[in-house]
């Protein structure tokens, strides 16, 4: 075991070096970003005695990934935030190759988070185990050690337990991989958050699903959402196809119904939730105004990790913006920023741009960090980019929607071809290196990562036809940060 004191006092030294925030080009204004190191995925989101809690997997000392943490970040309105001491450092036998992904709930007072502790021998074999923390502060975490071991027929890529309760028990579900290599989700049941009954698969290959479809299911959620039972998931080991499952892993919902007598879920067709690069393991929790939130990391495993500028600057990688997720009539769901965004706007703009056969740039704006809505007249094709990195295009022909960017390897332009049968209005969310796009009020959503080389906020449109463009701009304001 290492000595976890001695742990601290080099995080704190570590993090000392990094004060250089205003000089980085990259550095996010608006999004939970590492002060150094590496973040993946969101872990823990609560909203307990009115504060927001956001985990989140770190790497404190590397811009890799291995060993993690639990860093933490608390907020009351999502614009002024506290970075807390790390929650879960990996120094026990039972995770001392990581502290992975989990979830939070609150019983008896005490928050408690259930986490995956990774383990690794000298030949490089694995070990998870299923732990649980709990704090009566929300800051100082006690480690209950390991309360569900690995099920037989599965392998040992188990992990990211997620824990609700529903219907007078407690339940927890956890991404898979049975021995046949197939993913799956798992479903338990508690009567106290400590004995967990294994209750079988609650989808997968043979459960739900007669085809493969992937090798490991990570980071399960499984939620109600207006009367929709909702499994949202991240598979790894999808084909890629002509209009979907373009990054390296994907990340998507299956929507039905849940039978809680009897533990089993139906459900229909696996619907991929983002269109763009970067999108992965997210989760979601319900806040005290009865809100489904979701939270995502702006990352993709193995997708050119080890390319992004930042690196250079001691950190990578960063969460998506809050987004609160909605049932939609026709039974899909929308992605919708979060109201409390108003709160970082400031000097506006409006403009209708009107573009005929030809490119127009709106010279005026001159803010990188933005919100840019813009409405576009149905049934017309077009292209609008961003800083002259980012371009989004619509061929209303084809009902096509495609994303650009330079690979982050080789410069050469890059794509992500998704289906959307009709544009009307694109909600855009620009910071220092990202863009989230919320198309037709969150009905779709495309989340990348953005590099541009020179600091200039170019918006320029472009078709082949007359096309009137309304658009709406405000600069955002950056988060305040104390702690
Ligand atoms: C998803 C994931 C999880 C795991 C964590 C480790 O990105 O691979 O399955 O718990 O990251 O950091």
């Amino acid at each position: 075991m290492k000595d976890e004191r001695a742990f601290r006092k080099e995080l704190e030294e570590t993090l000392q070096l990094n004060n250089n925030t205003e000089t980085e080009p990259f550095r996010q204004q608006f999004h939970l970003t590492p002060p150094k190191g590496l973040l993946n995925d969101p872990n823990g989101l609560i909203q307990w005695r009115g504060i927001y809690h956001v985990f989140f997997q770190w790497m404190p000392f590397k811009t890799g990934h291995g060993s993690k943490w639990w860093g933490h970040a608390t907020t009351k309105d999502w614009v002024n935030w506290e970075l807390l001491p790390p929650a879960l450092a990996p120094v026990q036998d039972f995770e001392k190759n990581g502290c992975y992904s989990g979830s939070a709930v609150v019983r008896d007072g005490l928050l408690q988070l259930f986490y995956t502790g990774n383990v690794k021998d000298e030949y490089g074999n694995r070990s998870s185990y299923q732990c649980l923390a709990v704090s009566e502060d929300g800051v100082h975490f006690e480690k209950l050690g390991p309360v569900i071991s690995q099920p037989e027929r599965y392998t040992a890529h188990f992990r990211d337990p997620k824990v609700w309760y529903e219907a007078g028990s407690w339940w927890l579900v956890i991404g898979a991989q049975r021995d046949d290599k197939e993913g799956h989700v798992l479903i338990y049941r508690s009567r106290d958050l400590r004995k967990w009954e294994f209750l079988g698969p609650l989808a997968g290959k043979g459960v739900t699903l007669s085809e493969s479809f992937g090798f490991m299911w990570e980071c399960p959620d499984f939620f109600e959402l207006d009367g929709m039972r909702v499994l949202l998931v991240s598979p790894q080991g999808l084909e890629k196809e002509s209009y979907q499952y373009q990054n390296q892993y994907q990340t998507g919902v299956f929507t039905g119904s849940f039978d809680s007598e009897n533990a089993t879920f139906s459900h229909g067709s696996f619907q991929e939730m983002d269109k763009g690069f970067e999108f992965y393991a997210p989760q979601t929790f319900e806040d005290e105004h009865g809100r489904r939130l979701l939270l995502g990391w702006m990352g993709v495993p193995d997708q050119q990790e080890d390319m992004h500028p930042t690196i250079k600057d001691g950190w990578v990688h960063c969460l998506t913006m809050p987004r609160e997720l909605l049932h939609l009539q026709n039974g899909k769901i929308a992605q919708q920023p979060l109201k409390e965004w108003k709160q970082l706007r400031g000097a506006q703009q409006s403009k209708d741009i009107h573009v005929t056969a030809e490119t127009v740039e709106w010279t005026e704006w001159k803010a990188i960090v933005a919100e840019i809505n813009i409405e576009v007249e149905e049934g017309k094709s077009w292209t609008i980019s961003w800083r002259d990195y980012l371009t989004m295009s619509f061929d209303a022909e084809y009902g096509v929607f495609t994303l650009e960017r330079p690979d982050l390897i080789s410069g050469e332009p890059a794509f992500r071809t998704s289906r959307i049968e009709e544009i009307h209005s694109l909600r855009c969310y620009f910071d220092r290196s990202s863009a989230e796009i919320f198309i037709n009020d969150g009905e779709h959503v495309a989340t990348s990562r953005l590099f541009p080389r020179k600091q200039e906020a170019k918006l320029r449109c472009k078709t082949h036809e007359s096309i009137m463009f309304q658009v709406d701009a405000w600069e955002l304001h950056s988060f305040q940060w104390s702690g």
